[in-house]
């Protein structure tokens, strides 16, 4: 599946991963900036953190409730469909993906 990250300067980056890759890995793969990942993918730095498009929010689905407490401690605000990045995981069906990466991360 290919995804869009949207920057927060407003420039996109496409990326194209296999099915089953983790959209962290996705974006560290492809130095995406603003993804950060300090804690290389266990949900417990938080600086991996996005905003899903909120037209595919219901596709990728909620946080499970590790990421959900972790999201708590983003730098940047949590909104309705902040997920973090390392606990997303490819699919065909997410082809098409547009995540939002946020101003701060630390
Ligand atoms: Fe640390 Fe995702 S990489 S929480």
């Amino acid at each position: 599946p290919t995804v869009i990250f949207q920057l927060p300067d407003g420039t996109e980056r496409k990326v194209t991963a296999a099915s089953g890759t983790v959209l962290m890995q996705a974006a560290v793969a492809h130095a995406v900036e603003g993804i950060v990942a300090e804690c290389g993918g266990n949900a417990s730095c938080a600086t991996c953190h996005v905003y899903v498009d909120a037209t595919q929010a219901d596709l990728v689905g909620p946080p499970n409730d590790v990421e959900d407490e972790m999201l708590d401690f983003t730098a940047a605000e949590r909104r309705p469909t902040s997920r973090l990045s390392c606990q997303v995981q490819l699919s065909d069906a997410l082809d098409g993906l547009v995540v939002h990466v946020p101003e701060e991360q630390v």
